[in-house]
């Protein structure tokens, strides 16, 4: 079954990515597999003791402050106060230095600065195409010559292939969170409907983004000043149309 999608405000997505995010954050995304995911990419970025790295939509800090405590040196971005305030207290409890910013991934204030950006956990593709290509003009600006950015987003080939609806379960104590997931196959998008069953209270939201192709990526990214894009799947594994995800690693040219 296709499903429409709207695409949101930035105050819808910040909504979104709210208290209820952060509390099943830990049942969704376990220690042990966050660790396995800043290996992953320590690894495809080419890290470094040292390197200057930017995560756009860095949510809670689970990976940019674990790639702190590799000794890279961190920034990370996003639009949700909440979500921020815990990557700081999570920083403090680790010991380590991580530079938290609030704001629009679509509009940076760095040019030419960072070894390496990325956007991990389906962070991309809120917006429309405009949009979309506004992120990655940013980051491209953010970026050194040479410098690194890495996406990692859903397969389409593996999403494409689920019969529509698939839902998810995560419970956390007595609470649930089901998301139903859904294609918007003349959009080109995946379309999320979560219900949260917290405290005995209902809530919903929604969200929706683009599934891109790889030779779409690799025309969007050439277009904005990057070179080579590579792709790989799950955690930087060989890619095949099997790989539950899509990991895209593009070079900004040097100019
Ligand atoms: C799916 S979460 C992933 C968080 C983190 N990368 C991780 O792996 O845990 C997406 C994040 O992107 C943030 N975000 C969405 N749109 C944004 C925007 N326009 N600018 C900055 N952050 C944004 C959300 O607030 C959320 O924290």
């Amino acid at each position: 079954m296709t499903k429409k999608s709207k695409i949101l405000s930035l105050q819808e997505i910040e909504a979104y990515f709210s208290d209820d995010y952060l509390y099943f954050g830990d049942v969704i995304n376990t220690p042990v597999a966050s660790d396995r995911q800043a290996r992953a990419i320590w690894k495809l970025l080419l890290l470094e003791k040292g390197s200057s790295v930017l995560e756009l939509g860095c949510g809670y800090g689970r990976i940019a402050n674990r790639l702190a405590e590799k000794g890279a040196r961190v920034v990370g971005l996003d639009v949700s106060p909440i979500l921020l305030e815990k990557a700081k207290l999570d920083a403090a409890e680790r010991g380590v230095d991580v530079e938290y910013v609030l704001g629009d991934m679509r509009s940076l204030p760095w040019r030419n600065r960072f070894d390496a950006a990325f956007l991990w956990y389906a962070t991309f593709g809120y917006f429309d195409d405009h949009g979309n290509e506004k992120v990655l003009r940013e980051a491209a600006r953010s970026l050194r010559n040479g410098g690194r950015l890495l996406i990692e987003h859903v397969n389409r080939f593996a999403s494409l292939r689920d019969r529509s609806p698939v839902c998810y379960l995560a419970q956390c104590d007595n609470d649930l969170r089901i998301d139903i997931m859904s294609n918007d196959d003349l959009g080109d998008r995946r379309v999320g409907e979560r219900v949260i069953v917290r405290n005995g209270r209902v809530r919903r939201a929604h969200l929706s983004f683009s599934q891109y192709s790889f030779s779409q990526y690799v025309r969007m990214l050439r277009s904005v000043g990057f070179g080579t894009v590579e792709a790989y799947g799950e955690d930087g594994e060989v890619f095949t149309p099997e790989s539950p995800r899509l990991v895209v690693v593009a070079s900004k040219n040097n100019t």
